[in-house]
C-alpha cells in the first residue's frame, strides 16, 4: 500500500508544486550523462519528474511505483508518452536489460521491510544488463534528520494553481531506531478539507547497505556526496559485474 502522500489523489496532485526546488536531481542527470547510460529504470518514480527529465535527453525510460495516483500525475505531464510507466514493486518488473536503475529522492529508505529491500535489489540486478549500474542515496543515520522534521520548521502555505492555498506540516510520531515514522499534515483552504500521511523510513548504516549490495551480487563503485546535501547522503554507485 502507498502511502497516503503519495497514492491519495488529491495529495499526488500537490506533490509537485509543495516541492517544487528539485536541484536534487541535477546530480544524477550529471551522473547518468557521465554513465553513457541510453536505457534507464528509475524505481520509485512517483510523479515522474526524473524519468522525464531523462526522457527529455532522448533517454529510454521505465518507471515503476506502487502510487498509482502518483503515476496518473506522472501520465499527464508533457512528454510521458516517451515513458513506460510501470504500476507497483520491482517485483512487477517485465525482463529489462538496462545501462542504469536510479532510487532518487530517498526511495530506499522506503523501502522498509528487509525482504522487501533484498528483494528490490535482487530483482533491480536482473533488470540491469552486465556492466550496468544501480544508484541511489540514503539519509545518513549520524545526521538525525528527523529532528528537524516538526511543526515549527516545516509549517508552511502554499499556493497551488488550480487548488488554492494548502497549508501543511510534518510532525515526528516515533523514533525506533532505525526506523522513523511521521505523519503529513495537509489543510486545504478552498473546502477545509483535511488529509495525512503516515510514513516510516529506514535509516540504513552504510556498511549495511554495502553488505545488503554486495549479498545481491553487486559490486560497489563508489559511495559519493549528494552535491546540493554536503555530508547529509549516502549516494551509492554500483554495478552489475560483467559475465565472467
Ligand atoms: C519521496 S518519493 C520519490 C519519488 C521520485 N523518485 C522523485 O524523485 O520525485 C518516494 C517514492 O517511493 C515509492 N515507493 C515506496 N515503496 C516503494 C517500493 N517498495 N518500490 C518502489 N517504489 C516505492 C513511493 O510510492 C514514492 O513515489
Amino acid at each position: 500500500m502507498a502511502d497516503e502522500c503519495f497514492g491519495h489523489p488529491r495529495l499526488a496532485a500537490i506533490h509537485d508544486p509543495l516541492d517544487p526546488d528539485r536541484g536534487d536531481l541535477d546530480a544524477y542527470v550529471r551522473m547518468a550523462e557521465e554513465l553513457g547510460a541510453r536505457r534507464v529504470l528509475d524505481i520509485g518514480c512517483g510523479t515522474g519528474v526524473f524519468a522525464l527529465l531523462l526522457a527529455d535527453r532522448g533517454i529510454e525510460v521505465v518507471g515503476v511505483d506502487p502510487a498509482e495516483a502518483s503515476l496518473d500525475v506522472a501520465r499527464g505531464k508533457p512528454g510521458s508518452e516517451r515513458v513506460r510507466w510501470i504500476s507497483g514493486d520491482a517485483s512487477a518488473l517485465p525482463p529489462l536489460r538496462v545501462d542504469l536503475a536510479t532510487m532518487t529522492a530517498n526511495v530506499a529508505q522506503a523501502v522498509v521491510a528487509p525482504r522487501t529491500w533484498q528483494e528490490t535489489l535482487r530483482r533491480t540486478y536482473r533488470s540491469l544488463r552486465p556492466g550496468g549500474h544501480l544508484m541511489f542515496e540514503t539519509r545518513v543515520p549520524a545526521r538525525r534528520a528527523w529532528e528537524e522534521w516538526n511543526r515549527e520548521r516545516s509549517r508552511r502555505v502554499t499556493d497551488v494553481p488550480g487548488v488554492g492555498a494548502v497549508e501543511s506540516w510534518v510532525e515526528v510520531t516515533d523514533v525506533s531506531l532505525p526506523l522513523v515514522t511521521f505523519r503529513w499534515t495537509y489543510v486545504f483552504a478552498v473546502d477545509g478539507q483535511v488529509l495525512t500521511s503516515e510514513s516510516t523510513l529506514r535509516f540504513r548504516e552504510r556498511e549495511e547497505v554495502e553488505a545488503d549490495l554486495v549479498a545481491q551480487g553487486y559490486a560497489v563503485d563508489d559511495v559519493r556526496e549528494a552535491p546540493d546535501r554536503p555530508g547529509r547522503e549516502f549516494v551509492f554507485l554500483a554495478r552489475r559485474p560483467q559475465a565472467v
